[in-house]
C-alpha cells in the first residue's frame, strides 16, 4: 500500500510537467503589445493614481512585476523547496520516511528544478522580445526573513526548513489560479503558470500528508513550539516584496519621495494581511483539521496575525 504522500505521484512519469510538456517558446513574430504581462488586480501598486495616470509606466511596472515573480519562483524552488526535499529524499529529514516518500521528494525536487528553469527561461525570452530589461532581483532579503522564524531555537534548523516547505506548498496563491484563465495575458506565460499549477496540485497533496507524518513524530513540547511558528511562517512566506517595486520605480527615475508614497499607499498593513489571509485558507484549514488551533495560545497567535480560521 503506497504512503499517503505518494498517492498523487502514481503516474508522475506520465503526468509531471517536466516529463510531459514541451519547452514554452514565444511564437515567432508574436506581438507582445496585444497582451498584458500580468493580471493588474494582483499587482498592489497598479491602482495607485500616480501609476494610473501614466500608461507607459503602468506597462513597465506590469512587466517588472511578472519578472520579479518569475525570478522569485526560480530562487524559491531551488533555494527553499529543494533545500527541504533534498533532506527528505536523502533520508536526512530527521524523521523516519518510507522509501516511496523519499522517492516522492526526489520527484518534487525534479519538478521544482524544472519550474526554476522555465521561469528564468521565460524572463530571458520576454526581455529579448519586449526590449524591457528585468530589474536585478535579490532573493536574500526574503530568504533572511523566512529563515529568521525559529532562529531562537538552535538545533531545530532542519525542522524549520521542513515547516517552511509544508507551509508554502499548501498555500494557494491567486497567481496560480488566475493567470492561466486570463485570455488578455501573454499565451506562453499562461502556459507555464498552468504547467506549474498542475504540478503544485500534486505537491500540495504530498506536503499535506507529510505534515501529518511530521507532526506525529513531535513531542508535546515540540508541538507547542512549532505551533507558535506557524502564523509567522505564513506571514513571511506571503509577505509582498516591496523592494523590487521600489527598484523598478527607481530604474525609470521616479523621485524617492514618490516611491515611498506609492509603496506606502499600495501596501497598507490591512491590504497585505487581507491578501495573505485569502492565500492561506487551505493551509490554516489543514492545521485546524489536525487540532493544532485547539490550543488557546496557538489560536491567539493565529488571531494576532489576522489568520484565525473564523476570520478567513
Ligand atoms: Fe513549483
Ligand atoms: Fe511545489
Amino acid at each position: 500500500m503506497p504512503s499517503d504522500e505518494v498517492l498523487a505521484f502514481q503516474r508522475w512519469y506520465e503526468k509531471a510537467g517536466v516529463r510531459r510538456t514541451p519547452r514554452r517558446l514565444l511564437r515567432p513574430g508574436e506581438d507582445l503589445d496585444r497582451y498584458s504581462f500580468f493580471p493588474r488586480h494582483l499587482i498592489p501598486h497598479m491602482e495607485h493614481p500616480r501609476v494610473l495616470k501614466d500608461p507607459e509606466l503602468a506597462r513597465y511596472l506590469e512587466a517588472q512585476y511578472l519578472f520579479q515573480w518569475l525570478n522569485f519562483t526560480a530562487h524559491f524552488e531551488v533555494g527553499v523547496v529543494n533545500r527541504a526535499t533534498h533532506l527528505i529524499s536523502t533520508g536526512r529529514a530527521g524523521i523516519e520516511c518510507p522509501p516511496d516518500v523519499q522517492q516522492g521528494a526526489f520527484q518534487i525536487y525534479v519538478d521544482e528544478g524544472y519550474h526554476s528553469l522555465y521561469s528564468l527561461d521565460m524572463v530571458r525570452q520576454l526581455e529579448a522580445r519586449s526590449g524591457i530589461d528585468a530589474v536585478p532581483y535579490d532573493f536574500d532579503e526574503y530568504l533572511d526573513g523566512l529563515d529568521a522564524v525559529g532562529h531562537d531555537y538552535p538545533g531545530h534548523g532542519r525542522l524549520v526548513q521542513l515547516l517552511q516547505v509544508v507551509t508554502f506548498e499548501t498555500l494557494v496563491t491567486g497567481i496560480l489560479l488566475d493567470v492561466p484563465k486570463d485570455p488578455t495575458l501573454i499565451p506562453e506565460v499562461r502556459e507555464i503558470v498552468q504547467d506549474h499549477a498542475v504540478d503544485e496540485g500534486t505537491h500540495h497533496a504530498y506536503f499535506s500528508a507529510f505534515f501529518k507524518r511530521l507532526w506525529g513524530t513531535l513531542s508535546v513540547s515540540e508541538r507547542q513550539m512549532v505551533a507558535r511558528w506557524l502564523p509567522d511562517l505564513i506571514l513571511r512566506s506571503l509577505k509582498p516584496a516591496t523592494t523590487p517595486t521600489a527598484n523598478a520605480l527607481r530604474a525609470v527615475g521616479t523621485p524617492e519621495a514618490e516611491i515611498r508614497e506609492i509603496i506606502g499607499d499600495s501596501f497598507s498593513p490591512a491590504a497585505v494581511v487581507g491578501g495573505i489571509r485569502r492565500s492561506s485558507v487551505n493551509t490554516v484549514r489543514l492545521f485546524a483539521s489536525m487540532g493544532i488551533l485547539d490550543d488557546a495560545q496557538t489560536h491567539d497567535a493565529f488571531a494576532r496575525a489576522g489568520l484565525a480560521p473564523e476570520e478567513q
